[in-house]
C-alpha cells in the first residue's frame, strides 16, 4: 500500500494514538447515525486498542445516545471463552465496552467458546449475514485493525489459507505466537469497508509499519493487501512505530 493511499498520522505516544482513534471513531459514528441511523464497526484485537476502549468509556461520550445505534463486531477472535484473558471480546469488554450504552443484541462477538474454530467461523458468518442481510459483502463503516510485527492484521498471517479466502466472510485459522485457533474476517470483507483505521504503537512495529507504507512491493505483508477500493485507509501511529519511515516520525 503506497503511502499516498493511506492517511498517516503520527502521535507522540500510544495514549495520544488512542485518544485520536476514539475521536475518529466517535466522529464517524455520529456521521453514520445521522446518515443512516446506524454505525457498524469492527473492533481490533490485541493490546494496542485497549487504551482506545478505555478512552471511549472514560469521557462523557460513554453516556451518549449514539451507542444504542452502534453495532459492534470483531475483526478477529481467538477461539477461547469470553472470560479467557486471550479473548479479544473479553479484553475490549473489560477495558470499557461494558460501560457504553450499547444494546446487548448489537454486540456481535465470535462465539469463542465453540469447541471447533471452523464451527465458530460459520456461526460468526451467520451473525454477519443476519446483520448485513442481502449484501454481497458486508460494508462496515469502520474497521479497526492492528499490525503484527510480521505484517499480519486481524488473523490474516503471511502464507495462511485464511489470507487467500475469496468467497467466505469469515475463516478459521491456527496462527500466532504461539499458534492458536482463531476466527477472522476475510480480506474481501476488510476491503469492502468504508474506512479502515490501523492502530500501530511501539518500536517493535517500526519495520512492519515501514513495510506497510513502503512504495515498493512487499508481497509478504498481509496488511498491505487491505486496500478497500471504495474506502479509505488511515494509519494512526506513535513516534516509536514511525521511526523507520523515510521521513521519520
Ligand atoms: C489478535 C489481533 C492481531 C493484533 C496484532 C497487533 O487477535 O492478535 O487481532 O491482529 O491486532 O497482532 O497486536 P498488539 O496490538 O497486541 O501489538
Amino acid at each position: 500500500m503506497k503511502k499516498g493511499e493511506a492517511r498517516l498520522r503520527v502521535f507522540p505516544g500510544p495514549a495520544e494514538v488512542a485518544r485520536a482513534a476514539a475521536a475518529e471513531l466517535l466522529r464517524r459514528g455520529r456521521h453514520a447515525v445521522r446518515q443512516r441511523g446506524a454505525f457498524d464497526v469492527a473492533l481490533s484485537g490485541g493490546s494496542t486498542p485497549v487504551a482506545l476502549y478505555e478512552a471511549l468509556a472514560s469521557g462523557s461520550a460513554a453516556r451518549s445516545g449514539l451507542w444504542r445505534h452502534v453495532h459492534v463486531f470483531w475483526g478477529d477472535e481467538r477461539v477461547v471463552p469470553p472470560e479467557d484473558p486471550a479473548s479479544n471480546y473479553g479484553t475490549a469488554w473489560k477495558a470499557g465496552l461494558r460501560r457504553l450504552r450499547l444494546s446487548a443484541d448489537h454486540v456481535h462477538r465470535v462465539r469463542g467458546e465453540t469447541a471447533d474454530a471452523r464451527q465458530a467461523a460459520v456461526l460468526y458468518e451467520n451473525e454477519l449475514r443476519s446483520r448485513f442481510a442481502g449484501a454481497v459483502w458486508p460494508r462496515f463503516d469502520l474497521v479497526l485493525l492492528g499490525l503484527g510485527a510480521d505484517g499480519h492484521t486481524a488473523s490474516l498471517f503471511p502464507g495462511s489459507d485464511a489470507l487467500e479466502e475469496k468467497e467466505r466472510w469469515t475463516a478459521a485459522a491456527e496462527e500466532g505466537d504461539p499458534p492458536r485457533p482463531r476466527v477472522t474476517l476475510t480480506l474481501p470483507v476488510l476491503n469492502s469497508a468504508a474506512a479502515v483505521l490501523f492502530l500501530v504503537a511501539g518500536s517493535a512495529k517500526a519495520e512492519a509499519l515501514a513495510a506497510l507504507l513502503s512504495p515498493d512491493p512487499q508481497d509478504a505483508v498481509p496488511a498491505r493487501r487491505v486496500r478497500p477500493p471504495r474506502g479509505e485507509v488511515m494509519v494512526f501511529a506513535d513516534r516509536a512505530a514511525a521511526a523507520r519511515l523515510p521521513d521519520g516520525p
